[in-house]
C-alpha cells in the first residue's frame, strides 16, 4: 500500500487556513495555493535520487551532486490542478509539465477525460500529479490510470486537502502511489464536497462563481 503523508509544516498549515477561509478572494487564494505547492514540493522531493558529479569552484575541484535521471514531470489535473503548477516550478524550473483534463460529472461524480498531453519518455520520469482536492478519488485515480496506460511507472500524488474516501480509493486502485496532503479532512457531503474543505477549488482559483 502507498504511503499517506500529511505535511504538517507550520507554514503549510498556516497558509492552508487562509486558503480555507471563505473571505479569501481569488487573487490571494491563487497566491497562497502557489506558495503551499512550493512548500509541499520541497518536502516531497526529499527522496529524489542524486548522482555524483565534479564541479570546478574558483579555488578547487569539488565532489558534488546533481539530481539523477530525466527531468521530473508535473501533471496537473485540469482545471484546478493548474493552480499548483507554478508553485512546483518555482522549485524545479526544469520540470516538464503534462496535462490531464478531467471533470467530474456533477450527477454521477465520475471523471470524464477531455484532454491529455504528456512529455515524452514518461516511463523514465518521476511524476507528481497535482490537484488541490482529493474528494471521492475518482479524478485522481482516473488520471493515474491514464498515465500508467501511457507508460508512467513512478507516480506521486500531491493534493492540498484529501477526504478519507478519496485516500482509500486511490490506495486501493493504485497501491504503488504515495499520497501527500496538506490536510486530511473529515468526510464528503452528499454532493461529493470535502467537509470542511475549502469549497470548489477551480471556482475559487479562477473566479468562476
Ligand atoms: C475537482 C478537483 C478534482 C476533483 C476531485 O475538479 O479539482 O479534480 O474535483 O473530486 P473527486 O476526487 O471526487 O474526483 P472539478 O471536477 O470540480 O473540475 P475543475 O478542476 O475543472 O473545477
Ligand atoms: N472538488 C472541489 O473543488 N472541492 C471539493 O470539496 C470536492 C471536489
Amino acid at each position: 500500500m502507498g504511503k499517506l503523508v500529511v505535511l504538517n509544516h507550520p507554514l503549510i498549515q498556516h497558509k492552508l487556513t487562509m486558503i480555507r477561509d471563505y473571505r479569501t478572494g481569488t487573487k490571494v487564494f491563487r497566491e497562497l495555493v502557489d506558495e503551499v505547492a512550493t512548500l509541499m514540493a520541497f518536502e516531497i522531493t526529499r527522496d529524489l535520487s542524486l548522482e555524483e558529479v565534479e564541479v570546478q569552484t574558483p579555488v578547487a575541484k569539488a565532489k558534488a551532486y546533481k539530481i539523477a535521471g530525466k527531468k521530473l514531470g508535473i501533471v496537473p489535473i485540469l482545471r484546478a490542478g493548474l493552480g499548483m503548477v507554478n508553485g512546483v516550478l518555482q522549485l524545479i524550473p526544469a520540470a516538464k509539465v503534462g496535462h490531464v483534463g478531467l471533470y467530474r460529472d456533477p450527477k454521477t461524480l465520475k471523471p470524464v477525460e477531455y484532454y491529455v498531453k504528456l512529455p515524452p519518455d514518461i516511463s523514465e520520469r518521476d511524476l507528481i500529479v497535482v490537484d488541490p482536492m482529493l474528494a471521492t478519488g475518482g479524478s485522481a485515480s482516473a488520471a493515474i490510470t491514464f498515465l500508467k496506460r501511457r507508460g508512467a511507472i513512478n507516480i506521486k500524488l500531491m493534493c492540498l486537502i484529501g477526504a478519507p474516501e478519496g485516500v482509500k480509493a486511490v490506495q486501493k486502485e493504485h497501491p504503488d502511489v504515495d499520497i501527500y496532503l496538506a490536510a486530511l479532512d473529515e468526510k464528503l457531503n452528499e454532493h461529493g464536497y470535502i467537509i470542511p474543505g475549502l469549497g470548489d477549488a477551480g471556482d475559487r482559483l479562477f473566479g468562476t462563481k
